[in-house]
């Protein structure tokens, strides 16, 4: 989308930029001329994936388990001695599976919440600090939700309430260290196939029983370049006064679930005449 050596010059770090979604965001950031730094917990899945694409340009890997703010700083301080500058951070890692919510521990709860709320905290305070106390500016962080971050969702409760708290922090470090030079933003994915997330979200027989693509008005799941088009965009200097803002790209599928008619779309066209004949006899009634 964006043209050749649109992110020239810049330093991109990527949390679970090794894997799925991630990855494909790490790629187009690499052909559009960043130097890209992936952090994840597994080096050898990151070490894989820099083997892959530094064929495209730098790549740094670096093990860091975002929980830990002391990794944090030291994944941050790992990327700033190799490369001297941070430009971008992308927080994109994430934990989550499909449960009944009664059947979830305490733990379970809080595990997902350190990994998606805190391990975005932790990441924005890390680079945030180090961006404001050098007086550093045209910087920008851009956060990954998903649209149950408004809305809500079942089987999924730790993922939403960590989410929702994502898309809180967006939103109030917009506001707060805009007059810093960071721009904060989100996006907001419906259904994008990766082996992380249909693994835990939809295993086994439930790839067929539920089929994502019947969600979407669209009738398709997403592509990982739309969404890494989408990323490249809202790092780059192209959407300089962008900032607080949630794009969501789902193919129109959370306002399909949300529009309480949109069902009727499972009338054959046939019934039509004489669903109308039926509404026009309700007149006066
Ligand atoms: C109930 C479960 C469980 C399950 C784990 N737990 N899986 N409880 N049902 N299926 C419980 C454990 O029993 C334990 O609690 C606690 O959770 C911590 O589990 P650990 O295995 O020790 O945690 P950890 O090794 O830190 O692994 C974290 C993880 C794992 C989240 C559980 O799946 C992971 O590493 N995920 C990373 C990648 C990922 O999830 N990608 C998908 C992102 S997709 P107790 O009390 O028993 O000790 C995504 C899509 C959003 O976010 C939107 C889609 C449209
Ligand atoms: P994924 O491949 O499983 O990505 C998750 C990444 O997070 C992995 O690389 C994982 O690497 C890393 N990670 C997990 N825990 C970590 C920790 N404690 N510290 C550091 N890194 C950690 O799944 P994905 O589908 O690409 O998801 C990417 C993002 O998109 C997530 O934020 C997800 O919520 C969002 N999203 C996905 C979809 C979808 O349909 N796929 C839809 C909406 C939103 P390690 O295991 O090596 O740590």
């Amino acid at each position: 989308m964006l043209r050749e050596g649109a992110l020239d010059g810049k330093v991109i770090v990527i949390t679970g930029g090794g894997t799925g979604l991630g990855k494909s965001m790490s790629e187009q950031c690499l052909r559009l001329g960043a130097r890209v730094a992936i952090t994840s917990r597994k080096l050898e899945s990151l070490k894989r994936t820099q083997d892959e694409l530094s064929v495209l340009g730098e790549v740094l890997p670096w093990a860091c388990d975002v929980r830990e703010p002391e990794q944090v700083d030291a994944m941050r301080d790992a990327v700033l001695a190799r490369w001297g500058r941070i430009d971008g951070l992308v927080n994109n890692a994430a934990g989550n599976f499909i449960s009944p919510t009664e059947r979830l521990s305490s733990k379970a709860f809080r595990t997902i919440i350190d990994i998606v709320l805190m391990g975005s905290v932790n990441c924005s305070l890390s680079f945030g600090k180090h961006w404001i106390a050098n007086g550093e500016r045209d910087k920008c962080m851009l956060n990954v939700v998903t649209t149950y971050a408004w809305t809500g969702s079942g089987y999924v409760v730790p993922s939403a309430c960590a989410k929702a708290g994502v898309l809180a922090l967006t939103r109030s470090l917009a506001a707060e260290w805009g007059r810093q030079g960071i721009r904060t933003n989100a996006v907001a994915p419906g259904p994008f196939p990766t082996k992380g997330a249909w693994s835990r979200l939809l295993p086994g027989e439930l790839m067929e029983r539920f089929d994502m693509r019947k969600k979407v008005p669209l009738g398709r799941l997403g592509e990982h370049h739309e969404l890494a088009d989408l990323v490249t965009y809202l790092l780059s200097p192209f959407s300089g006064y962008v900032n607080g803002e949630v794009v969501t790209i789902d193919g129109g599928e959370w306002l399909k679930g949300a529009g309480q008619f949109n069902l009727l779309e499972q009338i054959e066209p046939g019934m039509w005449d004489a669903i109308e004949q039926l509404v026009r006899g309700a007149k006066g009634s």
